[in-house]
């Protein structure tokens, strides 16, 4: 049985102040939350007093980025020993925002993950095709591209560090959900990609996530699918109770 995760994604939102706000309600709706690993992952600039408003909680701290090299003339990147000294405990990577905005590549990507990796901190590596490349049936075409050129190199055992999201770029932030069925059947067919790339050991424990204008209504729904294995939520994880009403769901399935 693969442990449900859900992670925050709170984009370009919430101020240090705000951050804190966010995380101490969060803490007292999810204190007695087991079962089910949660993650918040704010901008960069609130993960400092995100950590020290964490200390101590059962939900981890993830970043939304991570640059390739420790150190050095990079003007604007953070590093994988600055995050792991901050607390930081995961990293998205690869979110389609980032793919779409920000030139990032399957290459790039890749070395990201392999940074994270060296440091110990947990990847969540998104997947996902778009609208024009679904209605021309391209979906599975862009998975498998996307997660070969992502994971790329790597070795079974840290496949099994690494988490996978997979986020249909046009669900993302647009209320328009994919079915419960439509992402069954991806996540399916990226664990058959997993037996295929790494080993049937792999592919059984990868934690698969879904995201894409995921809500406490369609949650439940989601995650009851055998190849779902929790959410990255972004809207909806801005808010507190909305976001532990997620988790909770969750939890419900993981103890029923
Ligand atoms: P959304 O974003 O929940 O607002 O659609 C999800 C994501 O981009 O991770």
């Amino acid at each position: 049985m693969r442990k449900p995760i859900i992670a925050g994604n709170w984009k370009l939102n919430k101020t240090p102040h705000e951050a804190i706000g966010l995380i101490n309600e969060l803490k007292r709706e999810l204190v007695d939350v087991e079962g089910v690993d949660m993650v918040v992952c704010p901008p960069f600039t609130a993960l400092a007093d995100a950590a020290d408003a964490l200390t101590e909680s059962n939900i981890a701290l993830g970043a939304q980025n991570i640059f390739w090299e420790d150190a050095g003339a990079f003007t604007g990147e953070v590093s994988g020993p600055m995050l792991k000294d901050l607390g930081v405990a995961y990293v998205i990577i690869g979110h389609s925002e980032r793919r779409q905005f920000f030139h990032e590549t399957n290459e790039t990507v890749n070395k990201r993950l392999r940074a994270a990796l060296k440091h110990g901190l947990t990847p969540i590596v998104c997947v996902g095709e778009n609208l024009a490349q679904r209605e021309a049936n391209k979906t599975f075409d862009i998975i498998k591209d996307h997660a070969e050129g992502s994971l790329s190199g790597l070795s079974a055992e840290d496949m099994k560090k690494v988490v996978l999201a997979y986020e249909p770029v046009w669900a993302i932030g647009t209320g328009k959900t994919a079915t419960p069925a439509q992402a069954q059947e991806v996540h399916a067919f990226i664990r058959q990609l997993l037996i295929k790339i790494f080993n049937a050991s792999v592919a059984e424990s990868v934690r698969i996530q879904y995201g894409g204008s995921v809500t406490p209504e369609n949650i439940a729904a989601l995650i009851g699918q055998p190849d779902i294995d929790g959410a990255l939520v972004g809207g909806a994880s801005l808010k507190a109770p909305s976001f532990a009403a997620i988790v909770k769901a969750a939890q419900k399935l993981e103890i029923s």
